[in-house]
């Protein structure tokens, strides 16, 4: 079991992409991101992009770390929410940098949630044909699930990522604590993801959290530390198999087909992402082509799983990890027209 205090850490490459990024998962680490960030960089400025309430919250410390160790530190604040990833928004951005003087050698750092990383990330791998970036995840989806897999976006009126890149970070710190102020609603909305990699690529996650379900839906840091380092390390060994989602990858894609159309449905103003994703797995699971997935005993969705906004208690039976059976996968949505996120 976790022990408060303990420091998870790890390397994700990536062959394609020619990168390296290096995850540290440590409570209380926002205070120590300058350490980090100065291991990865010789960065001499940094633009430290935030999502405003986030930032509010969590900018003072890290750039009070970030100027210890050395940078010259710009602080850049985005509007809060999915509007941040108009495209207008990536144009201030680079019209700051270029203000700021942020050279081919500096840093990005994105503090916030899936939504600060995507555009940031974005900016990071447009500015001056790509510079560094490091992701400081601040929800839970982004600190189990988008802060690695280098995927990065912004929106355009025709659709929702439309315009993006693969552009690793080096570096993701992930600081549970900053959990502690995420509102419920969102931090059980992460907690689909962490549901989702259980039940697509790590049976013996999904095994832990019915057995941690309690803590886990209660919102205990440590037990939170734990679902968040045991959900990207699977998924980190997916991504070094399968950078661009042609293959064991679209399997973190399982709910996401029926997930995304619900989000869709409602103009990205209805559920949360993980909300919806919640109800595409459930719905998926119940499909007659999973049932009959081979050589796997059914079991139900655990207590812990999210509560969607429409849903009662789980009551579909599912199988465990791995279904391997061309219809199954197909049905589950881990095909790549699943559309992933
Ligand atoms: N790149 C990927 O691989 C990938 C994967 C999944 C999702 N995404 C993208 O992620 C985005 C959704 O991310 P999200 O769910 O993190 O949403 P988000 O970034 O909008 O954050 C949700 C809300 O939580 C607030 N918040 C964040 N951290 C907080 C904290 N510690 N305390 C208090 N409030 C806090 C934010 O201000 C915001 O209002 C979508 O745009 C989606 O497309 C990307
Ligand atoms: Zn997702």
């Amino acid at each position: 079991m976790y022990s408060p205090g303990v420091t998870d850490e790890f390397t994700i490459r990536t062959r394609r992409a020619a990168r390296e990024s290096r995850i540290r998962i440590e409570p209380g680490g926002l205070a120590r991101a300058g350490e980090f960030a100065r291991r990865l960089s010789g960065a001499r400025r940094v633009a430290v992009v935030g999502d405003a309430a986030v930032a509010r919250r969590y900018a003072p410390t890290l750039l009070r770390s970030l100027s210890r160790a050395g940078f010259e530190c710009e602080r850049i604040d985005v509007p809060q929410g999915e509007r941040a990833k108009q495209p207008a928004h990536l144009v201030r951005l680079w019209s700051r940098f270029a203000a700021a003087g942020l050279g081919r050698a500096d840093l990005v750092v994105a503090v916030g949630g899936g939504v600060t990383g995507d555009l940031a990330g974005f900016a990071a791998a447009t500015w001056m044909r790509g510079v560094d970036w490091i992701g400081v995840p601040t929800t839970l989806l982004a600190q189990v699930d988008s802060s690695i897999g280098g995927k990065t976006a912004i929106d355009l009126p025709a659709g929702k990522n439309l315009a993006g890149a693969y552009h690793p970070p080096v570096g993701v710190l992930v600081d549970p604590e900053t959990l502690r102020t995420l509102p419920d609603r969102q931090r059980r909305a992460g907690l689909a993801e962490v549901v989702k990699t259980g039940m697509a690529v790590d049976a013996a996650l999904f095994a832990w959290l019915e057995r941690e379900a309690g803590s886990v839906a209660a919102g205990e840091t440590g037990a939170l530390a734990v679902a968040i380092a045991r959900s990207l390390k699977a998924k980190a060994r997916i991504v070094q198999r399968d950078e661009r989602d042609s293959g064991p990858r679209t399997a973190l894609n399982f709910g996401h087909t029926l997930g995304h159309a619900l989000e869709a449905a409602r103009s990205y103003r209805g559920p949360l992402h993980g909300e919806a994703v919640a109800v595409g797995m459930r719905t998926a699971a119940a499909l007659p082509e999973c049932a009959r997935a081979p050589g796997r005993a059914p079991r139900p969705l655990p207590a812990a799983a999210p509560h969607a906004p429409h849903a009662r208690r789980p009551t579909l039976r599912v199988h465990g990890a791995r279904q391997e059976s061309g219809r199954a996968r197909r049905a589950l949505g881990v095909d790549p027209s699943g559309g992933p996120c």
